[in-house]
């Protein structure tokens, strides 16, 4: 962290999927503090995940007060406050007490599978692609909510009778900063509605009929408001005493948030961020670019009054979980960075491919009856093989997607600006640009999700004047050009496909 800046400053919470963490930042867009803290992941059958709500607002308020603390500034310094989050984790609470009335649904929960296929069987798919952007798929927000006034006793009722609210975990985080019970406004902004499956693309209102066809219940929904705008000021509780009164100012998922930080303010321009999963999305302007190739059509932001801008995403559900389940479950790690090294022993893959479609297939085939494989294993396969399986699997999985988005948009990638965690992975870096056959390039702050959400807060309450101001900020730390022989990425490429058939049809 720095210490040469001086303030004002604007702080941005990102409420992620296995931490919560709050950035403070200066006006060049640099890092002065941050704090973050691990949650609880918690796995009750195989394909379920879930959240305690509780931990994590306990966890938000431990690391906003951190961050203020380490950068050793006052209310006054800090001008607004944004939230980017984790997406689609489904949260059900009650107005009247704050109580959750369930742990939180995470994104990566399959329970809703079955859900999902008779929604397909009775109102069909298309109906969903063309209101929503979305293929109908366990990983969104809706049918999550469905199986769980359809399981805990009493809620439809609840529901229906105006006491229960639904969120994501942005809704939940500003209701709770803006007074909880006690007035806490119950707002969500146009990105992460849009992955609810609940919300028109077009009109950006949640659609009546959409939200009957699921079984959820309108008056339980936030409002939708735009990502860069006041939704109201931190009130009540401990930050109320240290952070009162601060505008709360921007919300966005967390993939669109790092769009925003990567400054991708232009048609065509492309990030993808490497955390638990990996998440690549395109401007695509003011077009709502319908996909017929496996991606979803989302919206990207939306500043205050002006237009949205429109994105389209290639999800990709296990990237860094994987790293994570090779250290934890398979114990062939230490800790996640010794997966470079490891892989670093051996020239290739020895044949082995890992398919790691432990929560189904995402983008661009959306199966959730696909399981994890390794295929090509013979009695050569070292664990170092396997290592650097598990590197390719990231980068080609990207590449199916680029593919994807080159078919649906006609933009040729031309260069990948990337971020999260799995960027400082050098191989990993040099294997992407390698699968790309395109350069990959990384910024010298690497929180752009954090930073997007500052971003949009900053704009918000005019601490920036635009967004040419935020591109001035964005600096290239590090880029890695293409080196493969076509032949050998071409062959390559083959074989992961072939490794990929053999993951679906697992489930019946
Ligand atoms: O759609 C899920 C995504 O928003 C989760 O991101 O970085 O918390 O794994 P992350």
């Amino acid at each position: 962290t720095d210490t040469h800046t001086a303030g004002p400053f604007i702080a941005a919470i990102d409420q992620g999927t296995t931490s919560s963490r709050c950035i403070v930042f200066d006006r060049d867009g640099r890092i002065v503090a941050v704090d973050q803290k691990e949650h609880e992941q918690i796995f009750p059958k195989p394909g379920w995940v879930e959240h305690d709500a509780n931990e994590i607002w306990a966890n938000v308020q431990e690391v906003v007060a951190g961050a203020v603390r380490k950068a050793g500034v006052t209310r006054d310094d800090i001008k607004a406050i944004g939230i980017t989050n984790q997406r689609e984790t489904t949260l059900v609470w009650d107005k009247n007490t704050g109580e959750p009335v369930h742990n939180a649904i995470v994104w990566q929960d399959t329970r809703t599978d079955a859900l999902c296929r008779e929604l397909g069987r009775n109102v069909g798919q298309d109906r969903f692609r063309r209101e929503t952007g979305l293929p109908l798929a366990s990983y969104f927000a809706g049918p999550k909510a469905r199986w769980l006034l359809d399981n805990v006793d009493g809620l439809r009722e609840r529901a229906e009778a105006g006491d229960l609210l639904f969120g994501t975990m942005d809704t939940w985080a500003i209701w709770n900063l803006t007074g909880g019970v006690n007035g806490g406004k119950h707002v969500t902004d146009v990105t992460n509605a849009s992955r609810t499956l609940l919300m028109s693309l077009r009109t950006l209102q949640w659609d009546e009929k959409i939200c009957e066809s699921i079984g959820v219940p309108p008056q339980m929904l936030p409002e939708i408001r735009s990502s860069a705008e006041v939704y109201g000021e931190i009130t009540g509780g401990p930050l109320g005493e240290l952070l009162g009164g601060i505008p709360v100012a921007s919300a966005l998922g967390d993939q669109q948030a790092a769009l925003f930080g990567q400054t991708c303010f232009d048609e065509g321009e492309t990030k993808s961020t490497y955390g638990t999963g990996t998440f690549m999305l395109m401007n695509t302007g003011d077009k709502v670019i319908n996909s017929y190739s496996g991606l979803v059509t989302t919206v990207g932001y939306q500043i205050g009054d002006q237009k949205p801008v429109y994105a389209l995403e290639g999800s990709i559900a296990v990237t860094g979980s994987l790293v994570q389940w090779m250290r934890d479950q398979m114990g062939l790690i230490s800790t996640a960075a010794e997966i470079e090294t490891l892989a670093m022993q051996v020239e290739d893959n020895g044949g082995a491919y890992f398919v790691p479609a432990f929560s189904g297939l995402f983008a661009p085939y959306w199966r959730s009856d696909a399981r994890g494989v390794i295929a090509g294993l013979t009695r050569y396969v070292t664990k170092a093989h396997l290592a650097r399986a598990v590197l390719e699997a990231t980068a080609w999985q990207t590449r199916e997607i680029a593919d994807a988005m080159t078919k649906d948009s006609g933009v040729e990638l031309t260069t990948l600006k990337v971020d999260g965690g799995m960027t400082s992975n050098n191989l990993l870096m040099q294997t992407l640009a390698d699968f790309l056959d395109a350069p990959v390039v990384r910024p010298m702050v690497a929180e752009t999700t954090c930073l997007g959400a500052a971003y949009a807060a900053g704009l918000a309450v005019g601490f920036w004047n635009s967004t040419d101001d935020l591109r001035a900020n964005w600096r290239r730390a590090a880029e890695w050009t293409p080196r493969m022989d076509a032949d050998t990425r071409d062959r390559e490429y083959k074989s992961w496909l072939k490794a990929v058939e053999r993951t679906m049809g697992w489930i019946d």
